[in-house]
C-alpha cells in the first residue's frame, strides 16, 4: 500500500496548499493512506476542529502530533477518543491521549504513533518519557497487533537523535519520519532492514521565511535583542513535502521510498 506522510502543515497557509495539491498527488500516485503532522495547523499551535475538518476533505486520513499538539482544548476530545484519527506526542508528559492508534483502511489497521525527541527547541524542558522505551512498549503491545503498517514520526532537534531512533526502530516499522524542523533533508532512504527513513520531511506553507514565520518580525529580534511577536507569512511563494512509501502488507516494510516536494508561485485566497 501506497502511505503518504505529509510534513508540519503551517498555519491557513500550509491548509491551502494542501487542498490545492493532495487531491492530485493521490490520484497520481494512487495513495491509499494518508498522514499529515498537525501540530502547527491553526495559526501554527495546535488544530481546530474546523481545520481538522477541511484537511479531512482535503484526503487526510490521520493527523501525528509534536509539541504544540496540547495547544487548544478543543482538540482534547479528539486526542482522547479511541477511534479518532487524531495523536499528539506518547511520551510527552501532560498530552492528552495515549499518543498512538489503530486507523482502519481499505487494506487493513495501520498503526499511527507520535514520539517527541529529547531535545526539542527551547521547549527543551518540555517532561518526556524516553523515547526509545516508549516505542518499545507501543509496538509490541499484543493489543496493536491487528495492523498492516506502521507509521512512526519523531519530534525533534537533533539529527543524531533521528538517525539513532531511525536504526533502533528498523524493520520493526513501516515508515520512521522525522519532523519539527520545517526543512527537509535529503536523507530519504530504506533502512537495512526495511523501514522507509527521512531525518525530517520539512513543512507545508511559506517558503521564503522562518518554517512560516514572517523574517520582518524575526530579524529585529535576532540582531537587537526585541522581543517580537511571530507573524505568519501568508504571502510569496509556497511548498509541499511529504514522504511516500510503498509498504507491502504482508512484511510491513518499505519496497519504495521518495521524497515528494512541490514549490509554488503563490496560493490565492
Ligand atoms: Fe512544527
Ligand atoms: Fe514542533
Amino acid at each position: 500500500m501506497q502511505i503518504l506522510y505529509i510534513g508540519d502543515v503551517m498555519a491557513e497557509s500550509g491548509i491551502k496548499v494542501v487542498e490545492k495539491l493532495l487531491p492530485e498527488i493521490v490520484r497520481a500516485k494512487a495513495i491509499d493512506f494518508v498522514v499529515a503532522q498537525a501540530e502547527n495547523v491553526s495559526d501554527g499551535k495546535g488544530m481546530t476542529i474546523a481545520d481538522y475538518e477541511r484537511l479531512r476533505a482535503a484526503g487526510v486520513h490521520a493527523f501525528s502530533g509534536g509539541n504544540h499538539t496540547p495547544s487548544r482544548d478543543e482538540l482534547t476530545a479528539l486526542l482522547e477518543d479511541r477511534d479518532a484519527p487524531v495523536i499528539g506526542p506518547a511520551n510527552m508528559i501532560g498530552c492528552p491521549g495515549p499518543g498512538y492508534k489503530l486507523v482502519p483502511t481499505p487494506k487493513g489497521n495501520v498503526l499511527i504513533v507520535s514520539i517527541l525527541g529529547g531535545i526539542v527547541g527551547r521547549q527543551a524542558d518540555v517532561p518526556t518519557e524516553n523515547p526509545l522505551k516508549t516505542i518499545d512498549a507501543i509496538i509490541t503491545n499484543q493489543e496493536l497487533e491487528d495492523r498492516v503498517a506502521t507509521v512512526v514520526n519523531f519530534h525533534g532537534d537533533f539529527s543524531s537523535e533521528k538517525v539513532v531512533f531511525g536504526q533502533y526502530v528498523d524493520g520493526r516499522v513501516s515508515i520512521v519520519v522525522g519532523d519539527h524542523w520545517h526543512v527537509p533533508t535529503a536523507d530519504a532512504r530504506t533502512l537495512p532492514k526495511g523501514s522507509a527513513y527521512m531525518s525530517d520531511v520539512g513543512m507545508c506553507g511559506s517558503l521564503d521565511s522562518s518554517l512560516g514565520v514572517s523574517y520582518s518580525s524575526i530579524i529585529p529580534r535576532w540582531r537587537d535583542g526585541y522581543q517580537t511577536k511571530n507573524e505568519l507569512e501568508t504571502h510569496g511563494r509556497m511548498q509541499f513535502n511529504a514522504l511516500l512509501a510503498d509498504i507491502d502488507e504482508k512484511t510491513g516494510h518499505a519496497t519504495s521510498v521518495e521524497h515528494i516536494r512541490r514549490i509554488l508561485d503563490e496560493v490565492s485566497e
